[in-house]
């Protein structure tokens, strides 16, 4: 085994992998020497991660579902195992933000379905996941939190919300899965390039713009002053799953260029 092929062997499912970070993952456990379960609402996005990773010689199926049916999540999970024999891990990335208001302004469909997503996605995925990981006496989930379930943000409740819950619950299964040999650990990342948020046939490319700035403006204020590429998430998630993290679960691991160390001193820094 070469130290980059640090999940040989292992099975992962990856969810919301047709873009972004959960792409990025989706990458990066294959090329670590995982057999990579892609799964997304888009199918033309999941066969196009699945065909990155087959021309780099990885292994990869693609299930298309919705995180939030539990029917179509159970096929993911059973569809893997058919595929690879078993299962190892699961990273947990799906995700929406849902727009930016404030509470007053948000209908109940429009909180529901973030957390139907978000919170009861994640649900979902870990409790069909689990008992493969039971019967192997082994098992990795990383759950892709963010810095705003650490911290209020403006105009984001129920993302926020439901962030910060997957933070605790990844603290509670690592209390109920520890002894079981099952690690569960959380990612927060800040400010990363993809098209969370900014991405829709609602948006114009005047407002897509607009969005961009103020991120990138925002990401110029952090300590690392930037916004990172996906691929310094998956790196992180990889490492979350190899045995060089066998001593972590219940970690709550920000991956966001120092965000929420600090505050934005803006002129007082000056
Ligand atoms: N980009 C950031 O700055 C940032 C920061 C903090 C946290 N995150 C979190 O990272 C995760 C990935 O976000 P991203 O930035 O890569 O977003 P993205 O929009 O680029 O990718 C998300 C993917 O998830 C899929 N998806 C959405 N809803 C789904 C559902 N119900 N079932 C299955 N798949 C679904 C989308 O089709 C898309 O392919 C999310 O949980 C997000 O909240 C992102």
């Amino acid at each position: 085994m070469s130290a980059a092929q640090v999940l040989e062997g292992k099975v992962a499912i990856i969810t919301g992998s047709g873009n972004g970070i959960g792409r990025a993952t989706a990458k990066a456990m294959a090329a670590a020497g995982a057999s990579v379960c892609v799964s997304d609402t888009l199918a033309e996005d999941g066969l196009r991660t699945v065909s990155e990773i087959t021309e780099a010689g990885g292994k990869a199926i693609f299930v298309q579902a919705d995180i939030s049916s539990e029917e179509q999540v159970q096929k993911v999970v059973n569809d893997t195992v058919a595929a690879f024999g078993g299962l190892d891990i699961l990273v947990n990335n799906a995700g929406i933000g849902g727009g930016m208001k404030r509470i007053h302004e948000i209908s109940a469909d429009e909180f529901s379905r973030v957390v139907d997503v978000n919170l009861i996605g994640t649900f979902f995925m870990t409790k069909y996941a689990i008992p493969h990981f039971l019967k192997s006496g082994d098992g990795r989930i990383v759950n892709i939190a963010s810095t705003y379930g650490l911290i209020g943000a403006p105009k984001a409740a129920a993302y926020c919300a439901t962030k910060g819950a997957l933070i605790n619950l990844t603290r509670q299964l690592a209390v109920d899965y520890g002894p079981d040999h099952i690690r569960v650990n959380a990612i927060c990342p800040g400010y990363i390039d993809t098209s969370l948020g900014r991405r829709g046939p609602t948006m114009s490319e005047a407002d897509f713009k607009a969005a961009t700035d103020r991120r990138e403006k925002a990401a110029a204020m952090q300590p690392l002053g930037r916004q990172a590429q996906p691929v310094e998430v998956a790196n992180v998630a990889v490492f979350l799953c190899s045995d060089g993290a066998s001593f972590m679960t219940g970690s709550i691991v920000t991956v966001d260029g120092g965000c929420v160390t600090t505050f934005n001193y803006g002129e007082a820094s000056n």
